[in-house]
């Protein structure tokens, strides 16, 4: 009788063992290359860095998206497990939320319009004063623009929206990420790059201050990637 009540139990482990959890993942899919929509569906860098990571952990992503400032709420009321939307882990959203090792490296760009006379004289972040500039609601371009004085700061809900103003010479400068700029000034004539000497920003993956086994888990599951080179295959396909 014993044995059979160990082998049932050895076989109870066994099956909760093997069961996949889920993990309910919250982004904000417009930040190309890291997260946009195609078909419906959400890719780029960071949906295939934490499907890597959810595999590694033996978890199922379920994906949220949403507003990009609804994510930290959501974190914290626990609709959401996690965070991955190329979220810079600054020393404010460390106040609420816990943040994973930094996986990449970014800074902000100003994009101008150069068919603009007014967005000429735009060619440094000192030089966006007594200027109209678009930057995203809650995104840290909004937090360095809004900074500055004898401004006037235009907030968009997302990123494609600023550039529709900018290139209608609505604002005459739009303030985002690196990566996501360069792609706009690719696809759109007319537009120009200006680099910024705001300090550099390092995108990390958020997790619940309450949940501290998830954010080791996921640590340990990043350090996989990169020793056995699935993260710089990552790297070399969205950004070489
Ligand atoms: N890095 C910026 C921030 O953390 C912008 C992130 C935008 N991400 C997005 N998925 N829309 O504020």
């Amino acid at each position: 009788m014993k044995k059979l009540v160990l082998l049932f139990m050895t076989f109870l482990s066994l099956v909760s063992f093997g069961k996949v959890e889920k993990l309910y993942v919250g982004t904000n899919a417009e930040f190309y290359p890291f997260e946009y929509l195609e078909d419906g569906k959400i890719v780029g860098f960071d949906a295939e860095l934490i499907e890597a990571i959810g595999k590694k952990l033996n978890k199922e992503i379920i994906w949220k998206n949403m507003a990009f400032d609804g994510l930290l709420p959501a974190l914290q009321s626990k609709k959401i497990d996690v965070i991955i939307a190329g979220m810079t882990a600054t020393p404010e959203r460390k106040k609420f939320v816990n943040f994973s090792d930094p996986y990449f490296v970014s800074n902000q760009m100003i994009i101008i319009n150069t068919t603009d006379e007014k967005s000429k004289d735009i060619t440094s972040y000192e030089s966006l004063p007594n200027h109209s500039v678009g930057v995203v609601l809650g995104y840290t371009g909004d937090v360095a623009v809004s900074k500055l004085e004898n401004i006037d700061v235009q907030r968009f809900n997302g990123a494609s929206e600023a550039i529709m103003s900018l290139i209608s010479k609505k604002v005459q400068a739009v303030v985002i990420d690196s990566e996501p700029a360069k792609n706009y000034v690719k696809n759109n004539k007319g537009l120009k790059l200006i680099s910024t000497d705001i300090a550099k920003e390092e995108y990390s993956i958020a997790v619940s201050k309450e949940n501290k086994k998830l954010a080791e888990d996921i640590n340990s599951a990043y350090k996989e990637l990169v020793n056995d080179g699935t993260f710089e295959k990552l790297i070399t396909k969205y950004f070489k």
